[in-house]
């Protein structure tokens, strides 16, 4: 049903694939005996793999079912995490990002500069896709979906080659792969996860730049009042300040802001009511292990696009929050009214912060919005926050308007 939904965006992104040299990164999968390799082709593959329930042990979850072409290759629902698993009952620990606008997310890296110059400013942890920056390649993030218990449940890529192989899919594989492609289950493993990165280097499918406020930069829209005033206070580093993290002007080059500059960084957002405290500590851990020892660094994540954030229903890494109102009064009234986001420890003191150690909570962010102590007034009033969330929703690209 949905392949037939998408046939017309099929076209357009073979077009478009034609069109815009296509600028996946790393090495490509380069089967033996093969000549060029042919975009469109793999495309359509990825798209099918894509949307393909044999992916998983359970037969029920596809990528699509968490990334959901209609939700901006975000989630369908509002739940805070995606159900998946074995048994299709599974919560995750993270909820599902959107895919769109990850074209040039860089690597992670512990030192981020914006240029070479000598006098740059490193910007600390940056990059890698997951809210935690773990994996380094589009290709090596669909192995952990993949092969995870509580998404889509394989026990080897072995188990998900020998499905794939009595699958609908199997004679596209040997078209665009060759037809040894099956031999050797790695080999065809690597060849489905290279189909399905080239599918998400689509340009019309994952980075359109079709919303308003991309047609205001091409000077053929305009924004509201209330929309202008948004941005204005959006940008403004003694109002908002949002821009310090999710950067709204295009660059110098020209390229259009992604709303994000991908710095890992630590909210102190409150815990899930159905969460262990502390289960999840983001870059120290525990889905990453490699800095388990590094306190600095616990509570950090990476900053989302606000691209298409208005089809959201859960906000932040843990999805604890409801509405762009909610995030907005988070930012504006975390430090002045924490009784508002936390609740009240066994001392009966507000335990603020309370997904976070005590022993982490240094790392939590203080610039502004986040400098206000009890007593001072907020940073954005509920007027100035009602502005920001119209601006937000200008982000939202034409072919996701309801
Ligand atoms: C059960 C829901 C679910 C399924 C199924 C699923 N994902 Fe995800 N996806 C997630 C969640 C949750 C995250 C965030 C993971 C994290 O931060 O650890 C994520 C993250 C990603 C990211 C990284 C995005 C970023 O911002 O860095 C990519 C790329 C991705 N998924 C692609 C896929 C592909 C390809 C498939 C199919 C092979 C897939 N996903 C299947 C839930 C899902
Ligand atoms: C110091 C950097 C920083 C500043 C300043 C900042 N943000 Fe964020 N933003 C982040 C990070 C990091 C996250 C993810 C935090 C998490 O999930 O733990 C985030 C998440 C969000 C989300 C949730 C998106 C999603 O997909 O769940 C929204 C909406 C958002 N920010 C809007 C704003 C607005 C509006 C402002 C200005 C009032 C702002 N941010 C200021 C770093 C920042």
């Amino acid at each position: 049903m949905m392949h037939t939904a998408f046939a017309a965006a099929v076209l357009v992104a073979m077009l478009t694939a034609c069109a815009v040299a296509p600028a996946w990164r790393g090495a490509a999968y380069a089967p033996r005996d093969q000549g060029p390799l042919d975009v469109p082709a793999l495309t359509v593959l990825g798209r099918s793999l894509f949307f393909d329930p044999a992916l998983s042990a359970s037969g029920r979850s596809a990528c699509a079912s968490c990334h959901d072409p209609r939700f901006a290759y975000g989630p369908p629902n509002a739940l805070p995490v995606q159900w998946a698993g074995l048994d299709g009952r599974t919560p995750g620990l993270r909820a599902a990002p959107s895919l769109r606008y990850l074209q040039t997310l860089p690597p992670f890296s512990e030192h981020h500069f914006e240029n070479e110059d000598d006098d740059s400013i490193d910007a600390g942890p940056t990059g890698g896709h997951t809210w935690d920056g773990r994996a380094s390649s589009a290709r090596d993030q669909a192995r952990l979906p993949l092969l995870s218990a509580d998404e889509m449940a394989n026990t080897s890529p072995a188990d998900i080659v020998a499905r794939l192989q009595r699958g609908a899919q199997a004679d596209a594989m040997r078209r665009v792969f060759g037809a040894q492609v099956f031999d050797n289950a790695d080999t065809a493993f690597d060849a489905m996860l290279f189909a399905l990165e080239v599918f998400q280097q689509s340009p019309a499918d994952f980075y359109p730049y079709s919303s308003r406020y991309d047609e205001v930069l091409r000077g053929r829209a305009t924004l509201s009042k209330v929309e202008a005033r948004g941005l204005a206070l959006f940008n403004d580093e003694a109002k908002g300040n949002c821009a310090s993290c999710h950067p709204s002007a295009p660059s110098a080059d020209g390229t259009f802001p992604l709303f994000t500059d991908f710095g890992l960084i630590a909210l102190g957002v409150p815990r899930r009511a159905d969460a262990q405290p502390g289960s999840d500590l983001g870059l120290c851990g525990p889905l990453r292990s490699d800095f388990a020892r590094r306190a600095d660094y616990c509570g950090l994540f990476r900053t989302p696009t606000l691209r298409n954030v208005a089809l959201r229903r859960a906000f932040f890494h843990n999805g604890v929050l409801r509405s762009l109102d909610e995030v907005l009064r988070f930012y504006a009234r975390r430090d002045i009214y924490p009784q508002e986001f936390y609740p009240r420890g066994a001392d009966g003191a507000i335990a603020k912060f309370d997904d976070l150690p005590p022993a982490y909570h240094a790392n939590i962010n203080t610039d502004l919005p986040f400098d206000r102590r009890a007593g001072d007034a907020p940073a954005l009033s509920d007027d100035e926050i009602a502005a920001i969330v119209a601006f937000l929703h200008t982000l939202t690209d034409a072919d996701q308007r309801r």
